[in-house]
């Protein structure tokens, strides 16, 4: 298949944001449901998680670019077209857990042209369902993040997002016990210098607001209890790590650069910290 980046990357964004409307209906009717199946790390898998993987399938089912997809809640990753080019990895529901509490939650995606390696990350997105539905597009060809909100009709860009060099932001997650002296110094440093703690436990919207608010720090540390964090590299934190540097801020592992690792496992998680560049060089210490 003749390979038109700018037009395939086009398409699979146009195919997110029509599904993201889909996936929307589905937490207005199904809030908080469970099914008894497990996913593939053993969590119960919500009846929501499971409609939105299913609506995502099936939509990029119907783009020929689209070779292999990569979710969260299967264990294998799954081929769709001999003669695609994109691999694309996605959690179809991050955050699940908040919806009985009405929280905002959200879906992540990586567009990776090849093997799923951050090397080959070509684009991605991620949608937050809050009081609006708004979805924000990162692609290689272009610098920033286009942030787009549904307005009744159509998606309109609303603003394309960069990152000053600091924020005022500070987004802890991890159970604190179990986080380490060191991790917990940087954390009282920052909020000794009067940063502001913004954590809903929901990946996205607390990304999401930094990269709104122009600057701040998200982290999820090494801890004893998930010595290899929690958030998982395909379609996590690689998206975020590309997200993140898009917008000209900086993510990291606490030792190098997030998109520079290498996963051994589809599922394979990682410690790590998305931020503005002032408050990488803090986590980086
Ligand atoms: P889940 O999908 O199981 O609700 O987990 C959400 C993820 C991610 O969205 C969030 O950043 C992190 O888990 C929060 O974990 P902690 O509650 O351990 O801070």
């Amino acid at each position: 298949m003749q390979d038109n980046l700018a037009q395939d990357l086009e398409k699979i964004f146009t195919t997110i944001k029509d599904s993201s409307l889909h996936i929307y209906q589905i937490l207005r009717n199904n809030m908080g449901e469970t099914t008894q199946s497990k996913n593939s790390t053993g969590d119960l898998q919500l009846q929501a998680d499971v409609l939105a993987d299913e609506i995502l399938h099936k939509a990029f089912k119907t783009l020929e670019c689209v070779k292999e997809i990569c979710s969260e809640e299967q264990e294998m990753s799954i081929e769709l077209h001999n003669n695609g080019i994109y691999k694309i990895a996605y959690d179809p529901l991050d955050g699940s857990s908040l919806m009985g509490a009405n929280l905002s939650v959200g879906s992540i995606f990586g567009i990776y042209r090849g093997e799923f390696l951050p090397k080959n990350l070509v684009g991605a997105a991620y949608i937050v369902y809050g009081m609006v539905v708004g979805v924000g597009i990162a692609s290689k060809l272009k610098e920033g993040v286009d942030y787009f909100v549904f307005n009744g009709e159509d998606f309109k860009l609303q603003k394309t997002l960069f990152l000053k060099k600091e924020g005022k932001l500070n987004a802890p997650g991890g159970t604190q016990k179990y986080w380490s002296k060191t991790h917990q110094d940087k954390m009282n440093n920052l909020f000794q210098k009067g940063y502001r703690l913004r954590y809903s436990g929901g990946m996205v919207p607390d990304l999401h607001h930094i990269l709104i608010k122009g600057g701040g720090l998200f982290s999820y540390p090494s801890t004893t209890d998930a010595p290899k964090g929690k958030l998982r590299m395909l379609f996590e934190v690689f998206p975020f790590a590309f997200i993140f540097e898009n917008a000209g801020g900086g993510a990291t592992d606490g030792k190098q650069r997030l998109l520079e690792l290498v996963p051994n496992h589809l599922h394979d998680t990682t410690p790590c910290f998305f931020g503005s560049n002032k408050e990488i060089e803090i986590a980086k210490r």
